[in-house]
């Protein structure tokens, strides 16, 4: 999944790049679109007195992963605020019992990565994502990609910056066989 929303989003290029390398490694892969769960804010009003639909549903999603790659724009030196509420949702419980009841990401793989069209490819937002990440309990690879120049870095749908190029096959690699060893 990416962070952003945007129509043209570099992020959700990277992560339509991410998720044929890991079809392409053998993975099942379910590529989601933040936007269209349309969540709400996260408000504890609605977490206590509605849990929002939308929240549940993306939270049973994430349950169903082993692991979960992102591609997270930053928004000044950290993640978008699209990406964090639903990081903030699916980390609440949700039923009493069963597999909602807690974090969706517990134990979880993750592989993060960002496009900026700066010279940093958004490697700031990227030390905030891993930091958050490792809060909800996820393991994240130490393997990232960073794509800066991102206006410049594909060619259409391909990525075509040559260290990005190099780095993403080995990153998804990363956390299949994370994820696999995990099972
Ligand atoms: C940005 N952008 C940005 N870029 C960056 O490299 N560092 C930053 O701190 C920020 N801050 C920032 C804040 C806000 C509110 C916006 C809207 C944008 C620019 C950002 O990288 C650019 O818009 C990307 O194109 C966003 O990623 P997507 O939407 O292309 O995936």
């Amino acid at each position: 999944m990416a962070g952003s929303g945007r129509d043209g989003s570099f992020n959700q290029r990277l992560a339509d790049c991410a998720a044929t390398l890991a079809s392409a490694q053998g993975a099942e892969v379910t590529s989601i679109r933040l936007e269209d769960f349309d969540l709400p804010i996260y408000s504890h009003r609605l977490e206590t007195t509605a849990f929002p639909e939308s929240a549940r549903r993306l939270k049973a999603l994430f349950v169903e992963q082993d692991a979960i790659l992102i591609a997270s724009p930053e928004y000044n030196g950290s993640v978008s605020g699209l990406l964090k509420n639903a990081i903030d949702w699916a980390s609440r419980p949700t039923d009493g019992e069963g597999p909602l009841a807690l974090s969706a990401f517990r134990g979880k793989v993750a592989g993060i990565l960002s496009a900026s069209p700066g010279p940093y490819g958004g490697l700031r937002g990227l030390m905030h994502l891993r930091q958050i990440l490792g809060t909800v309990q996820m393991l994240v690879v130490p393997e990232q990609a960073a794509v800066p120049f991102a206006d410049r870095a594909f060619d259409g749908a391909a990525l075509t910056d040559p260290v990005a190029a190099q780095v993403l096959p080995l990153l998804v690699q990363r956390v299949i066989k994370t994820a696999g060893s995990l099972k």
